[in-house]
């Protein structure tokens, strides 16, 4: 196996771990080497378990024809081959909860974490060395898999401590999402309206409540997703936190057209798209007024078919991708579960893991 050379120079954003192609970032690689050691600007974490991105689980769920056993092995071979946890059908990854083992020495004198924290990454598994001896469990319906494996952070990666208060597994599915509903805070004003396409999955729920909170009693949020009878619709509008759910496939942009004069009259001002799905960038750009807002979380989001569709029917919006990191977002999107007890309640009996 070719590792990497210690003696060589060590970068701050892991380029030393690249194997191919050569002069590629780890995000970008084909492949890293994700030998289980510290290199001095590195922390070697024991992973406990992976939440795969939500794309990328259901494409490789339907890879594998809904087999568990299959999916086990589809993970653990695209991490043989490329070091890391990078779907190369989705280019999406995830992210992993762990024990750190071991802190480089050039960062023991500069970082808080110690040997025994329990953290969650902030950083793509896209670019994450990691190596899975064993996969323990799969929960098929939440997307994440019990691994005993190793991981590396670089000395740029981000990494939140786990909270006291919140269950890990709870923490794994917020933070996996964290920047959607410090998007959400940031994008969204007193008075406005709002459409979350995908409302009722993980980052739907928690955008849903910054839009409500933001938005205020003068604004509207309005949820979209399939079926107005999962636990998660339910919830949101029994709690208030969309004032109108609409049961439409966000894939068949003129249904949604015909679905939200009466939800929508005056279209959204912005519009979030945290859908698992491709194919949803122009009912996304339907539901959203002349010179408003689309934020497109979700990574099934073609830029060509944003681009393409919005000029295609004469829209003027602005377009922003989806930056898994704005500042704080672990801390905001935590405190939206604290902030929100029925939230809380749905996410621990949606994600918590049950005793066996
Ligand atoms: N930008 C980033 O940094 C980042 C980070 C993490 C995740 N993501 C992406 O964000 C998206 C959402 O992630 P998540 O974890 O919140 O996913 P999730 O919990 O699985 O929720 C997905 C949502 O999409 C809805 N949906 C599926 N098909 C649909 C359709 N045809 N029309 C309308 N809605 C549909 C689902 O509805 P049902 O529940 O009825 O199926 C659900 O509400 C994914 O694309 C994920 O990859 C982005």
């Amino acid at each position: 196996m070719t590792v990497v050379d210690p003696a060589a120079k060590l970068c701050r954003l892991g380029t030393h771990r690249v194997l191919e192609p050569a002069g590629a970032l780890p995000q970008t690689a084909w492949k890293l080497d994700a030998t289980a050691v510290a290199y001095a600007n590195e922390i070697l974490c024991d992973v406990e378990a992976l939440n795969v991105d939500s794309a990328s689980f259901r494409q490789i769920v339907e890879a594998c024809a809904g087999d568990e056993a299959r999916v086990r092995a589809h993970v653990q071979s695209i991490v043989r081959e490329r070091g890391k946890q990078h779907n190369p059908v989705t280019g999406s990854g995830g992210m992993f909860l762990g024990r750190v083992r071991a802190v480089g020495s050039a960062l023991r004198e500069r970082i808080a974490l110690r040997e025994g924290d329990r953290i969650a990454s902030l950083v793509s598994l896209t670019l994450t060395p990691l190596q899975i001896e064993e996969v323990t469990r799969v929960d098929m319906a939440g997307g994440r898999l019990w691994v005993r494996g190793t991981a590396v952070l670089f000395e740029s990666g981000l990494y939140a401590v786990l909270p006291d208060d919140i269950p890990d597994d709870v923490a794994l599915a917020v933070l996996d999402v964290a920047g959607a509903p410090a998007q959400v805070r940031r994008l969204v004003r007193p008075g406005q309206t709002v459409a979350v396409l995908g409302a009722d999955g993980k980052s739907g729920i928690l955008a849903c409540a910054q839009a409500r909170e933001r938005a205020g009693p003068g604004g509207r949020v309005v949820g979209i997703a399939p079926s107005a009878e999962t636990a998660g619709a339910r919830l949101l509008v029994k709690h208030g936190y969309v004032d109108t759910f609409v049961a439409a496939d966000a894939r068949e942009a003129l249904g949604v057209l015909a679905a939200i004069p009466d939800a929508l009259p005056q279209l959204a001002d912005v519009t979030i798209n945290c859908v698992n799905v491709p194919g949803t960038e122009l009912s996304s750009i339907l539901c959203t007024r002349d010179e408003g807002t689309v934020y497109f979380f979700s990574m099934s989001t073609s830029f060509t078919a944003a681009a393409l569709g919005a000029e295609g029917v004469g829209k003027d919006v602005t377009m922003i991708v989806g930056n898994g990191y704005s500042k704080g977002h672990a801390a905001i999107a935590l405190q939206t579960l604290r902030d929100h007890p029925p939230i809380r309640e749905h996410f621990i009996a949606r994600y918590g893991t049950p005793a066996r």
